[in-house]
């Protein structure tokens, strides 16, 4: 089996190493790969965007399936570009991308096909959107409606802020196109968690939950960032709850693509928030999330078949491989490292040191660069996502914050609570069950 994976961060590096773990005769390649992942696969020096050195690199190499992680070539059509030419690949078409895409696009298919969700307007206008923040009145969210990396939600705490917002994406433009639309959303408390399903626009298969940390410091507090940690499962998803996303959000959203005409093949990532009213969608994502798959495939092994055959069967439109057992090795924690000025820039060229990694740890590398001389060096804002496990959370936890200390490299900024409402609710059982 011969398998190419495009991109070269941490989540590609754990879709690598998951693959290895369940099948050490895969022969995988990445493009363009980075460190980390050199240990597990042939490194290619193709750019994710250059889909016509990929097509003939997969057409010569007869590559089985290509796997691809981040959104943007997603976004450009690489699945439409390879599915044209007869090769498997796992990813939504340029169509059912637009679930990430276009959260305006989103946010009508979810409407018309009754999942819950934030109320929200679709503005272009300036006066339209002022008018709309105040029918939902404040708190109230305002996002771009395209891709924006991750910066285009503005959470809002009086109208005065919205305005600003609206401004900035309408008047300002600070977010290029992707702001010329924008949504006007009303704001949902609760908490967030993230939900993976591998799916081929008609059945799907269900990953553990996780939860996402994007604050950059300890206490959840400081600037939205990409995701500074994760850890799965997540307790408060009671199998009540987690009935209710299937039925309510995953199965209506698959069948409402696959009723437009746009099968969603490949993972649909729902951000969830976990409200006093049930789930409701925060935002879809057509691609597994970053950092939280750092975790999730170190905890969940779906071993009979492995993740390959399911994620396989999703892109050849097969039935999905039973039966599935899973195996669920207690919890992971995962624990990102960012390199000196993330999230508004970030430094390159520090020397990283990972001293020797325990059984039970994992580091996955995200930015990552080898110098001439060999030396590992940081190449981006998140440069390694460490990654503990253990039957017990708080053991996780601590297996990936010490790992995550001893790593070294200048500027190295990190969070020491990641989990830490896991934490809380497992200690207020422990004080209620003694
Ligand atoms: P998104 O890019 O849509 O995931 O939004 C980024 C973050 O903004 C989310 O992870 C939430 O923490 C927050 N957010 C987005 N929409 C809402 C909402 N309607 N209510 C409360 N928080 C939200
Ligand atoms: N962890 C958030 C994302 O991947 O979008």
């Amino acid at each position: 089996m011969k398998v190419l994976i495009v991109g070269g961060g941490g989540r590609e590096h754990a879709l690598a190493w998951r693959f290895k773990q369940d099948d050490p005769t895969v022969t995988l390649y990445a493009a363009p790969g980075n460190p980390g992942i050199a240990e597990l696969a042939t490194c290619l020096p193709i750019a994710t965007s250059d889909f016509d050195a990929l097509v003939t690199f997969a057409q010569r190499e007869r590559i089985n399936l290509t796997v691809v992680g981040p959104e943007a070539p997603l976004a450009d059509g690489i699945v439409n570009r390879f599915r044209n030419e007869g090769l498997a690949i796992f990813g939504p078409t340029r169509e059912a991308a637009q679930i990430e895409t276009s959260k305006s696009f989103a946010k009508q298919l979810m409407r018309d096909a009754g999942v819950p969700t934030a109320r929200a307007l679709t503005c272009t206008e300036v006066e339209h959107a002022r008018g709309a923040a105040r029918a939902l009145g404040a708190p109230i969210v305002i996002k771009a409606s395209g891709l924006a990396a991750g910066k285009g939600v503005i959470v809002c705490e009086t109208l005065e802020e919205a305005d600003r917002a609206i401004d900035r994406m309408l008047v300002q433009q600070s977010f290029g196109v992707a702001g010329s639309e924008i949504l006007i959303e009303e704001f949902m408390e609760g908490e967030e968690i993230s939900v993976f399903a591998i799916t081929n626009g008609d059945w799907f298969f269900e990953l553990v939950p996780a939860q996402d940390h994007k604050r950059l410091l300890a206490g959840d507090r400081g600037p939205n960032t990409g995701g500074m940690g994760a850890y799965t499962p997540v307790s408060i998803v009671s199998s009540q709850i987690a009935d209710e996303i299937t039925r309510r959000i995953l199965q209506p959203t698959v069948d409402a693509l696959r009723a437009r005409g746009a099968p969603f093949t490949g993972l649909l990532y729902a951000g969830l928030m976990l409200t006093r009213d049930g789930p409701k969608v925060v935002e879809f994502n057509c691609r597994f999330g970053d950092p939280e798959t750092e975790a999730v495939l170190v905890v969940s092994r779906p071993s009979t078949p492995p993740l390959l055959d399911i994620m396989l069967a999703a892109a050849r439109d097969e039935p999905c491989p039973d039966p599935i057992e899973m195996h669920e090795r207690g919890y992971a924690v995962t624990t990102v490292l960012a390199s000196a000025g993330y999230p508004d820039s970030s430094r390159v060229g520090d020397v990283i040191t990972i001293p020797s990694v325990p059984d039970d740890v994992v580091v996955f590398h995200a930015g990552t660069r080898r110098r001439e001389d060999g030396a590992l060096v940081t190449n981006g804002g998140r440069v390694l996502a460490v990654t503990g496990w253990a039957d017990r959370f708080d053991e996780a936890q601590k297996k990936s914050r010490d790992f995550a200390a001893r790593v070294e490299f200048a500027g190295k900024q990190y969070r020491t609570d990641i989990g830490w409402r896991e934490l809380e609710r497992q200690m207020a059982w422990n004080a209620g069950a003694s």
